[in-house]
């Protein structure tokens, strides 16, 4: 069964709350709940995360590394400006996985520094603005 961590930055646990406008009014649990069940159903075996800490993230990221899992990734506020994040992000692909960017929103409509990611230049691919749904295109795309 293909491994997948579903590792997501700073913020996030507060979804529901936290500007609903923008991010939906799913919460986290929900969010978790909705990821895990769509991850069964296509036979990957997923496990999520969140943490507002970018060490922690980057420890993520290594494991998924050393554990040979691919990795989808919503790297919130550190999209925009962790060099430390993408410097791990380089070695999922370099190991043979994939990391697939998501977002709930779309960047790129919104304030411009949020135009800029330092990750997308070495992710696989990038789903943005489709809410929860971006999470499940990427589970789609790995397990297709
Ligand atoms: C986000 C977009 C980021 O700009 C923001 O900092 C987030 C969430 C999204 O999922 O839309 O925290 O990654």
């Amino acid at each position: 069964m293909n491994k997948v961590l579903v590792l997501n930055g700073p913020n996030l646990a507060r979804l529901g709350s936290r500007e609903p406008e923008i991010y939906g009014s799913a919460d986290w649990a929900t969010l978790s709940a909705t990821v895990l069940e769509r991850a069964g159903k296509l036979g990957l075996d997923a496990e999520v995360r969140q943490t507002n800490n970018e060490a922690e993230l980057i420890d993520w990221i290594h494991e998924a590394v050393d554990g040979g899992a691919d990795v989808v990734l919503n790297p919130a506020a550190f999209t925009h400006y962790s060099y430390a994040l993408r410097d791990a992000a380089v070695m999922v692909t370099k190991a043979g996985r994939r990391l697939i960017e998501v977002h709930l929103s779309n960047p790129h409509t919104r304030e411009e520094f949020r135009h800029n990611s330092v990750i997308s230049g070495v992710a696989t691919g990038v789903i943005a603005g489709f809410g929860v749904n971006s999470y499940l295109l990427a589970l789609e795309q790995l397990a297709a």
